[in-house]
């Protein structure tokens, strides 16, 4: 039964993260919005996902899609308005249905009020709330790899910015800063708003002494590196608000550190992120030794803190997996089998239960400055193109194959990718093992992912086949096979066998 157990939603959850200038539109124009996003809950709500994190709605000049905010408490006219996004709130909390939104206190925008203030003058009274220096260091910023400073003539200083100079970092040692983006949260919390994923929060605290970094030398962005205590007792404000909020309000951290040992301190004494993201098996390509690799770091690095561990194969910043994975869709599903039953909160990204690859992005359609259009590319709902986005052409081309895997197709085609997600969440919903269960790696072929889910009587075998030939995996007793990544043999007695490429849970 979902959520009967008392352990609170975001652990028994799948997330599904919307892209929301991608998922659908509602008037025409090409670009996705929130009265688009309303209107095809029908779809989120079949595949069976419990949550939907929106990728930022708010004002922005959208030099990062964005993730550059020049009004952080109302809606950009190319969504929509607060009322839609009232709506949608509304109309997802009926169906069940719980609302994140992007938070992003790393930077603003350079048009936010604050920074036009800022960058006016020296003595200006928010001049503190950003970050200025006479002299650069060698710091390196995202997206476009360069400088993190960028020189500002009127004021005759550099501000400091880890991603587009049009992002420049706010100065969260300043405490009117704080007491500001605090008043944000409060603005959507009380909007009825069930948390927030927090966009590279590990940025927030800056080494108070400026040194150079070496690893900048080696052409490294401080995105991927900074790590300060500062921004643990930033979680920890955050945190407090958050959970004075009823109804388990959640935090989930875009901690972009490579490494899980670090990450793990983000979690701090169940006072920081309830969840934090997991990114090495976004840049995992497909092989078994990689996998194995993240799982057991997962296992070892957060198990013991009690850390609950989260898992994502796509996003709108990286290139979508079955991209990844060559273009296999056979081992996009079998690795949907993987995603779906690790130990943890797993993020579905829009258009990978449809098996979308990467759009193909030219000169002439490229947007992005960061070059990551691939993974962003309108969800295709119906055969005819424009596959249901009237109008204007939409604002990147559709992904390969867009009528093909469009989700009018899938619908009524049981073995369609479309079909394989819903079965698998329906699996996940009536699995305690899955959701909350221990994990434990089975011996097997060294090709052969295989573990084993547990909890309270409740148990689940899975076999996932990297090869991409038949490998046999006997077992001692007789087991059921309860999904396929290809259907096959669904409600059988396993035959023992792993075809190429395939994945199974296997039930008593
Ligand atoms: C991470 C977001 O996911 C990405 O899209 C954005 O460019 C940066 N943070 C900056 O906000
Ligand atoms: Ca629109």
């Amino acid at each position: 039964m979902p959520n009967s157990f008392p352990s609170p939603w975001w652990k028994n959850a799948v997330i599904y993260q919307v892209y929301p200038r991608s998922f659908a539109d509602a008037n025409g124009d090409g670009i996705g919005d929130l009265s688009g996003l309303t209107a095809r809950l029908d779809h989120l709500q079949h595949l069976g996902v419990d949550a939907l994190w929106l990728s930022p709605v708010f004002r922005s000049p959208m030099c990062d899609a964005g993730y550059d905010i020049c009004d952080y408490t109302d809606v950009d006219p190319l969504f929509g308005t607060l009322a839609h996004l009232d709506e949608l709130i509304a109309q997802a909390h009926g169906r069940g249905l719980k609302v994140l939104l992007d938070f992003v206190p790393n930077h603003t925008s350079d048009q936010h009020p604050w920074f036009i203030e800022s960058r006016s003058s020296r003595d200006n009274p928010k001049r503190d709330w950003y970050i200025w220096r006479d002299q650069p260091n060698n710091w390196r910023a995202s997206i476009d790899g360069g400088s993190a400073w960028t020189w500002d003539e009127t004021s005759q200083q550099y501000y400091l910015h880890f991603f587009l100079p049009q992002q420049p970092d706010l100065n969260w040692h300043n405490p009117e800063v704080v007491t500001a983006m605090h008043q944000v949260l409060h603005f959507w919390l009380q909007r009825g708003v069930d948390g927030f994923r927090v966009d590279v929060v590990h940025c927030v605290g800056k080494d108070p002494s400026f040194a150079d970094d070496p690893r900048c030398m080696a052409g490294e962005t401080m995105v991927k590196i900074n790590d300060q205590p500062y921004s643990h007792e930033v979680l920890r404000g955050l945190r407090r608000l958050v959970d004075s909020y009823p109804g388990e309000r959640v935090l989930i951290g875009e901690v972009n550190i490579r490494s899980t040992a670090q990450v793990a301190a983000y979690y701090g004494a169940s006072d920081e992120l309830h969840m934090s993201f997991n990114f090495p098996p976004l840049d995992a390509p497909w092989d078994p030794v990689v996998f194995r690799m993240c799982i057991r770091e997962v296992e070892n690095d957060l198990g013991p803190l009690l850390a609950w561990p989260t898992w994502v194969l796509s996003n709108h910043d990286n290139s979508r997996h079955r991209s990844r994975y060559g273009g296999s869709l056979r081992r996009a599903q079998a690795a949907a089998v993987l995603l779906l039953t690790l130990r943890g909160t797993p993020f579905i990204y829009q258009g990978e239960e449809l098996g979308l690859e990467d759009t193909v992005v030219t000169a002439q359609t490229r947007v992005d400055p960061g070059g990551r259009d691939g993974s962003r590319a309108p969800l295709p709902w119906a055969v005819q193109a424009p596959h249901g986005w009237a109008g204007a052409a939409p604002w990147l081309p559709f992904a390969p194959d867009a009528d093909a895997l469009a989700v009018e197709v899938q619908e009524g085609a049981a073995d369609s990718t479309l079909g394989l997600y819903r079965r698998l969440l329906a699996c996940r919903r009536r699995s305690l093992a899955l959701r909350l269960g221990a994990w434990e790696e089975l011996p097997s072929h060294p090709q052969v992912l295989a573990y084993r889910r547990h909890c309270d009587g409740d148990e689940r075998l899975v076999c996932i086949n990297f090869a991409d030939s038949e490998h046999t995996f006997p077992l001692a007793e007789a087991w059921q096979v309860e999904i396929a990544s290809d259907g096959v043999d669904e409600g059988q007695v396993f035959s023992g066998r792993l075809a190429a490429e395939q994945a199974v849970i296997l039930c008593r």
